[in-house]
Parts: C-alpha cells; structure tokens; sequence
C-alpha cells in the first residue's frame, strides 16, 4: 500500500492549498490517529487454520483500475479520498471506515480489475451523496459470507496478496472445501506508517 502514502501526500497537499493552511493540516494529522469505523460482522464458523465470517450489508465508494500498480492505485485512492471531502452531491464529509477493500476478478488470462473500496460511515450509509467523479461509483454491498484468516507484514504488491490467496485457499482445500482464487478481496487495515501489529486478509467470497 505504498500508494496510500502518495495518496495522503496528495491529501496533505490539496488540503494545504487551502485558506486555513494551518487548521487544515492539523485535523489531517488527527485523522491519522483518529479510530476508524468498522465494517461490522459476525464469526460463524471457525476452521483449521481459518475462519468463516458474515459481513452486514453496506455501501461502499469505489473506484476500478485494470492494473495494481503504485500510479493506478494511487489514482484510484486519491479519488476515493476526493470523495470523501467534497467531490459529492450533499454538504458535509464523507469518513472512511476500515478495512479497505480491493476486488479482485479475474475473467481472462489477460481480463483483470482491481476494485478500490472505501466503507462509507454509518451517517452516509443510509443515502451516500452522489459522486461527482464519473469513475467514482456507489457500491451496495449485500451480507457477504467469506472464508478467511488474518496474517500480519506488509502487502505491498499483486503477487504477495496472490501468495496469500494461494496459501490460505490449500489450508481450506484440505478441509474439504472449495473456493475460487479468480475473485477474492484483499483487505487492508492498517496505514504504511504502522510497523507494528499490522492486518491483512483475503477473503473468498462464498456462497
Ligand atoms: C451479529 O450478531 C449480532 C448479535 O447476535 C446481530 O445483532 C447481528 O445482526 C449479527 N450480524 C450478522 C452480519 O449476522
């Protein structure tokens, strides 16, 4: 997630540009340390080595890309960041709650996208105000049931979500059941500046 740096580099900057220079970037270094909402769930089942969750319905913003490279995502984060302060229909802030998602699909050998999501806050969830980046979309997500466990480092690149992805979909094939590494979600809890503790995980999506 080095592109979360860049993006809140970018933050930083655009906020700055502003009147209340100072004020401004003292609410963003606050938010750094600020807790996060949330996307709220349930532990249905725990298996050998991994879990299975059920995730209430939410909205997410999101943004799509064909490539996770640093530029693209960075893209995609500082539209997403743009739409939580302003680059909307209604009046106030959007807040971000954790973790942030991205949807991985893969439809073709050459066929990929990666879906950038921010869970909207508990204020928006009922009505999110319109985007007005025409690649910036609503998502509403109904409850999801996944299979999953959390691992810790960083998770800088496609391959070491993929690296993941792989591992754990062994550990639930052992058990006997089965999931699909062309679609799963890579979740990210923690922002490039925690060293400590950090949480990643890959869900399969199932049934
Ligand atoms: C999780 O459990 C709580 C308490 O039983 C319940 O209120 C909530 O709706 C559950 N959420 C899901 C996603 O099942």
């Amino acid at each position: 997630m080095r592109w979360l740096v860049v993006c809140s580099l970018l933050l930083l900057g655009s906020t700055a540009a502003q009147a209340n220079f100072i004020s401004d970037i003292v609410e963003e270094i606050i938010n750094l340390f600020q807790t996060y909402e949330e996307a709220p769930y349930n532990v249905t089942r725990t298996a050998n080595g991994y879990e299975e969750r059920l995730y209430e319905a939410r909205k997410w913003v999101c943004s799509r890309s064909n490539s996770y490279s640093d530029p693209d995502m960075a893209v995609l984060a500082w539209r997403l960041n743009h739409y939580m302060t302003g680059d909307h229909s209604g009046q106030d802030k959007v807040y971000m709650g954790l973790p942030v998602t991205t949807e991985y699909l893969q439809r073709g050998p050459q066929d990929k996208t990666f879906t950038l999501c921010f869970l909207i806050d508990q204020k928006h969830q009922d009505d999110p105000p319109t985007p007005t980046n025409k690649f910036v979309f609503i998502e509403h997500r109904l409850e999801m049931r996944v299979l999953t466990r959390t691992v810790g480092g960083y998770m800088y690149h496609e391959n070491e979500w993929m690296e993941e992805a792989g591992k754990l979909a062994a550990i639930i094939q052992q058990e006997g059941e089965s999931v699909s590494l062309n679609h799963v979600h890579w979740a990210s809890y923690d922002f490039p500046w925690k060293f400590w503790n950090r949480r990643n995980e890959v869900w399969f999506p199932v049934a």
